[in-house]
C-alpha cells in the first residue's frame, strides 16, 4: 500500500511515520511536509534511508506539487497544519492558508486520483469549551462551536472533509483528539515547554489561574487510534478520540516540576490567553466500541518517559530554541520576567 503522509515532519506525523515503519513495513510511505518551523527533518533521521520512504518537500496549498505527490497514492493521512492556537491568534492567516485552503487542494487532488481512503486529521477544539463545573464531554454528535482562529480554521476544513465525501463520494474518515504529548513535539505546547523551560533553568509560564482542563493523550495511543481507523473505520464516519484523563494545567505542570525535582518557584503565572477555552473532555465510546480501541498508555508512565526523553534529547529541542523561537517567545511571553 501507498501511504501519502502530509506534515510528517511534525510532532505527530513523525511519530507516526516511526509508527508505520514499524508496524507496516511492506507499505511505502511518502511524506510531503513544507518543514515550516514545526516542521522538522531531524524527526526522521532514522528512516530517512528506509527504501520504502520518500520525502517531498513541499506545500499542501499548491496544486502542482501535491498532484505528483499524490500518484498512485492508496491511502492519505492528513496532518499538515499550523497547530498552536497562541501563534494564531496572534496571526490568523497562515491558519487560514493551511488549514483550510490546504486541506481543499489535498480532497480535491484525492479525489481526482481516486484514493481508497482520505484520513484527516483534526481535534477536539473544534467543539468549543466546556465548563469546569460540567460533566459534559465531547463526542462526535457535539454541535461545532470554534473559539480560537485555530479551532475555526480545524473546524472549517473538517467541514470541507465532510463535504467531499457528500458531495464527491471521496472515502474520507476524520478524528477529533484532545491534546497530545510525547517525544518529537515542538517546544511550544505546554508539555514541552514545560519540560524544556525547566531543563534550560527557565520557569513554566502559566496561562491565568491554571485551571484550565486539558485530557492528554499519549502520541502513540493517537497512532494506533488512526492505524485503527484506516483499517476498521468506516467511510464517511468521525471518531473522537480522548483516554478520559481530564487534569488542570496546574497539576500537569506539578508532575513535571516533580518529576525534575524543581519546586513552584519555577513557575511564573503570566497574563491569561484571549479566549481560553476552560475544559475540553472526550467521549470515546463509540472508537472503543466500534473498533476496539484503547489506551494502552498510563499518562504518569508516559510522562516520565516524555521527560526523559527530553532529558536525552537535549540536542533536538536546543536547535529548535533558536533566534527565531526567541522572538517569538518575547511577543507570546511580553510580561514574563
Ligand atoms: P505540528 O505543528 O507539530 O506539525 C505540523 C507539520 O505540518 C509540520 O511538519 C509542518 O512543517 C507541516 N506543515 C505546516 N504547514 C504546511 C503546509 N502548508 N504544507 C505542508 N506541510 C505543512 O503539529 P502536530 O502537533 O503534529 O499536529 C498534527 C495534526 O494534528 C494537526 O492537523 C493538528 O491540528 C492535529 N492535532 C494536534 C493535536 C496536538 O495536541 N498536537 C491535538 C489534536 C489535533
Ligand atoms: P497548549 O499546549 O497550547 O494546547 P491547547 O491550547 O491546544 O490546549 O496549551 C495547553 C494548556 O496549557 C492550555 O490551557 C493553555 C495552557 N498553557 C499555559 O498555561 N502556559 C503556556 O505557556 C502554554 C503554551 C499553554
Amino acid at each position: 500500500m501507498r501511504v501519502l503522509i502530509t506534515g510528517g515532519a511534525g510532532f505527530i506525523g513523525s511519530n507516526f511515520i516511526h509508527y508505520w515503519i514499524k508496524k507496516h513495513p511492506e507499505d511505502y510511505i511518502v511524506n510531503l511536509d513544507k518543514l515550516t518551523y514545526a516542521g522538522n527533518a531531524d524527526n526522521l533521521k532514522s528512516v530517512e534511508n528506509n527504501q520504502n520512504y520518500l520525502f517531498i518537500k513541499g506545500d499542501i496549498c499548491d496544486p502542482k506539487i501535491v498532484g505528483e505527490a499524490m500518484k498512485g497514492v492508496d491511502v492519505v493521512v492528513n496532518f499538515a497544519a499550523e497547530s498552536h492556537v497562541d501563534r494564531s491568534i496572534l496571526d490568523p492567516s497562515p491558519f487560514i492558508t493551511t488549514n483550510v485552503l490546504g486541506t481543499q487542494v489535498l480532497l480535491e487532488a484525492a479525489a481526482n486520483a481516486r484514493v481508497k481512503r482520505f484520513h484527516h486529521v483534526s481535534t477536539d477544539e473544534v467543539f468549543g469549551a466546556l465548563g469546569l463545573a460540567s460533566s459534559e464531554r465531547f463526542s462526535e454528535d457535539t454541535n461545532y462551536n470554534p473559539r480560537s482562529p485555530y479551532a475555526a480554521s480545524k473546524a472549517a476544513s473538517d467541514h470541507l472533509v465532510r463535504a467531499y465525501f457528500y458531495t464527491y463520494k471521496l472515502p474520507i474518515t476524520i478524528s477529533n483528539c484532545s491534546n497530545n504529548f510525547g517525544p518529537y513535539q515542538f517546544p511550544e505546547k505546554l508539555i514541552s515547554l514545560a519540560i524544556t523551560n525547566l531543563l534550560e533553568g527557565k520557569k513554566i509560564p502559566i496561562y491565568g489561574d491554571g485551571l484550565y482542563v486539558r485530557d492528554w493523550l499519549y502520541v502513540e495511543d493517537h497512532c494506533e487510534a488512526i492505524d485503527l481507523i484506516l483499517s476498521k473505520g468506516k467511510e464517511g464516519e468521525t471518531y473522537c478520540v480522548g483516554v478520559d484523563n481530564d487534569i488542570a494545567n496546574i497539576d500537569v505542570i506539578k508532575k513535571i516540576l516533580k518529576m525534575l525535582g524543581k519546586s513552584e518557584k519555577d513557575t511564573e503565572r503570566v497574563k491569561d490567553r484571549p479566549g481560553h477555552d476552560r475544559r475540553y473532555a472526550i467521549n470515546s465510546e463509540k472508537i472503543k466500541k466500534e473498533l476496539g480501541w484503547q489506551s494502552n498508555h498510563t499518562f504518569e508512565k508516559s510522562l516520565t518517559q516524555t521527560v526523559k526523553w527530553y532529558q536525552d534529547n537535549s540536542n533536538w529541542w536546543k536547535a529548535l530554541k533558536n533566534k527565531e523561537f526567541d522572538a517569538y517567545y518575547k511577543k507570546q511571553y511580553k510580561t514574563l520576567s
